[in-house]
C-alpha cells in the first residue's frame, strides 16, 4: 500500500470498510522469525556473559529512528586480539579488510507505511527487552513480540490511561559517550516530569 493511499484512508471508518471488504488483516506478524546470520554472533556471549551495554553497539537507539547495527570495525575493537584464530572472527576481519559490510539479515521489520522511531520510545523509559524480549540470553536473535498494529495500540492506550511520566534522563552511558564523540548532540533533558501521550490516531503512525 502506498503512502498516498494511506492519507486517503484517514479514519476508523475506512479501516472497518477495509476489513469488511475482505482485507486479510494484519500482515506483519513475523513472531518467531529467527533467521540464520552470516557470522555466528551471540548476544548471550556479548550482552549476557560479558554484560556489554546494548547501546555500546546499537548507538542510534536513544538518538534516532533506527537503533542501527554496528560496523565490523566495532567488533575489531576487541577481536583484533580476542579469538583471532576463530574462523567466524576471520570472516569479520575479512569484511574490514575488504571495506565491505557484513550482510546481517534483518529480524524485525515493519511495512513502509508504519512509522516507528526508537528515540521516542527509549527516552520515554522503555527497556529494549519490553519489545525485543530477553536478547541478552539469545544465541541467535528471534522476534518475540507480534509487532502488529494491535500490539502497538495496546501499549499506547494503556500508557495514556495510566498517565505515566517520562523518567529524568540518566547520565550518559558508554554507548552514548561513544556516539557523542562522533558528533551529534543528545536531546536536551526535560526540566519537569512529562506525561507520556503516545498517539492512537491513524496519522500518528501512518504518515
Ligand atoms: C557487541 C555488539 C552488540 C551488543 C553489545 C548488542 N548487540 Fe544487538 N546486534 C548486534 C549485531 C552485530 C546484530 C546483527 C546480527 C544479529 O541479528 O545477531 C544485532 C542485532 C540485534 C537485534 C535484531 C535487529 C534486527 O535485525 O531486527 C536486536 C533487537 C538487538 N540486536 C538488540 C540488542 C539488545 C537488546 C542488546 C542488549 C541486551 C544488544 N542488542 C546488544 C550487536 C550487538
Ligand atoms: C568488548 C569486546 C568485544 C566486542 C566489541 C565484540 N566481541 Fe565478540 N567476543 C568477545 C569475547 C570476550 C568473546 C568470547 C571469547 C571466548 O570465548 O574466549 C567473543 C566471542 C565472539 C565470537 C565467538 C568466536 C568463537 O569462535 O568462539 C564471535 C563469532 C564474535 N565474538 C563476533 C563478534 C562480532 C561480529 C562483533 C561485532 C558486532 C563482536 N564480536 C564484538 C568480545 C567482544
Ligand atoms: C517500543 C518497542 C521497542 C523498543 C523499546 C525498542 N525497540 Fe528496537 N525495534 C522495534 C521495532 C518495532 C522495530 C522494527 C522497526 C522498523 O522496521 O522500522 C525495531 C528494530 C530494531 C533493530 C533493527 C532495525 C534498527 O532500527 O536498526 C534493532 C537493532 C533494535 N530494534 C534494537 C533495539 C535496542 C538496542 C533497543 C533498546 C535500547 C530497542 N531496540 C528498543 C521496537 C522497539
Ligand atoms: C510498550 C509500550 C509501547 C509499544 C509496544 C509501542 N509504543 Fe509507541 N510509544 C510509547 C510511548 C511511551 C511513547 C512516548 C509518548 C510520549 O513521549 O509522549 C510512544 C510514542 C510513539 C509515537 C509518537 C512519537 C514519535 O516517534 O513520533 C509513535 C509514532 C509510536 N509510538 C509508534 C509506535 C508503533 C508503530 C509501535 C508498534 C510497532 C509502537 N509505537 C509500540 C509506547 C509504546
Ligand atoms: C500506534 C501505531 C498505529 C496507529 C495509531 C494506527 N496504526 Fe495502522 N498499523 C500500524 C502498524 C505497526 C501496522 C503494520 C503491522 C500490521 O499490519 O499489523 C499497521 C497496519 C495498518 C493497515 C494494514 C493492514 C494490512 O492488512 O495490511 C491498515 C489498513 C491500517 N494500519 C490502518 C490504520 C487506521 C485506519 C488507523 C486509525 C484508526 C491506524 N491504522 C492507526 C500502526 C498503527
Amino acid at each position: 500500500m502506498s503512502r498516498g493511499s494511506f492519507r486517503a484512508l484517514g479514519s476508523a471508518g475506512a479501516l472497518a470498510a477495509l476489513s469488511l471488504g475482505g482485507c486479510s488483516g494484519p500482515v506483519n506478524n513475523q513472531q518467531g522469525h529467527m533467521p540464520a546470520q552470516p557470522v555466528a554472533f551471540s548476544h548471550a556471549v556479548h550482552a549476557g556473559q560479558y554484560e556489554l551495554d546494548c547501546q555500546y553497539c546499537h548507538v542510534g537507539a536513544e538518538r534516532s529512528r533506527h537503533a542501527g547495527v554496528p560496523s565490523a570495525s566495532v567488533c575489531m575493537n576487541c577481536h583484533a586480539q580476542v579469538k583471532k584464530d576463530s574462523p567466524e572472527i576471520q570472516k569479520v576481519a575479512a569484511a574490514v579488510a575488504a571495506n565491505a559490510p557484513i550482510e546481517w539479515v534483518r529480524v524485525h521489520r515493519l511495512p513502509d507505511h508504519a512509522f516507528f522511531n526508537h528515540a521516542s520510545h527509549v527516552t520515554a523509559g522503555l527497556k529494549c527487552q519490553t519489545c525485543h524480549g530477553q536478547v541478552q540470553e539469545m544465541v541467535r536473535v528471534e522476534q518475540v513480540e507480534p509487532m502488529t498494529m494491535g500490539w502497538c495500540l495496546d501499549c499506547h492506550r494503556k500508557t495514556s490511561t495510566e498517565s505515566l511520566t517520562a523518567p529524568t534522563p540518566s547520565a550518559p552511558r558508554a554507548g552514548e559517550l561513544l556516539a557523542l564523540s562522533s558528533g551529534t548532540p543528545l536531546p536536551e533533558p526535560s526540566k519537569s516530569p512529562r506525561i507520556l501521550r503516545p498517539p492512537s490516531d491513524c496519522s500518528g503512525c501512518h504518515r
